[in-house]
């Protein structure tokens, strides 16, 4: 498998441009484009499902837009929305890939699950910080929590346990479902 492309953004924090209004989700969807990608997806980390890759990568598209977020100057709204965001890919995505590995006779499914409610646990975490103005005073880079549970969603769970899945099935000649 090739190396995930963890890439710093080379973007003079010190230019931080604030926009002093949320934008839409669909404005949001495109606000990576302007600061580059922390995590760029390439087809290495596919795990043979398109339903599977396309959330995916729907997840690394918000850990990009959260790294922009940061580099724009974090606006609480557009945290918030990102937040709201996530949670609703992560509830859909954990509940299909799970669905997925059982259908698919993957021995190690409850490791797996008990990974996933793992990660749900510490997102609650995070969400609940997020959302409790009266911590932000003192903490003004609210956007850097979220992202680094991103990272460690994509980087440190998807590009790991859900390689070990797909690796798996590849080497024990399962076709992948649809
Ligand atoms: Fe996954
Ligand atoms: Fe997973």
């Amino acid at each position: 498998m090739a190396e995930p492309q963890l890439v710093l953004d080379s973007q003079d924090l010190g230019n931080r441009r604030r926009r002093g209004r949320s934008r839409r989700p669909t404005q949001r969807q495109n606000i990576s484009r302007n600061f580059g990608e922390l995590l760029t997806w390439t087809d290495h980390f596919s795990v043979d499902n398109e339903e599977l890759d396309d959330q995916h990568r729907n997840l690394v598209r918000c850990l990009n837009d959260l790294h922009a977020l940061r580099l724009e100057g974090t606006d609480p709204d557009d945290v918030k929305a990102a937040v709201r965001e996530v949670e609703l890919l992560l509830m859909r995505h954990f509940s299909h890939e799970e669905d997925y590995l059982v259908r698919c006779g993957y021995p190690y499914v409850l490791q797996h699950a008990a990974e996933h409610r793992t990660l749900m646990r510490e997102f609650e975490t995070v969400r609940e910080n997020v959302f409790n103005l009266a911590g932000w005073g003192s903490k003004p880079d609210v956007a850097w929590p979220v992202l680094e549970f991103m990272i460690r969603l994509t980087v440190g769970h998807m590009l790991k346990c859900d390689m070990e899945y797909r690796d798996y099935f590849r080497a024990n000649g399962v076709l992948p479902g649809k």
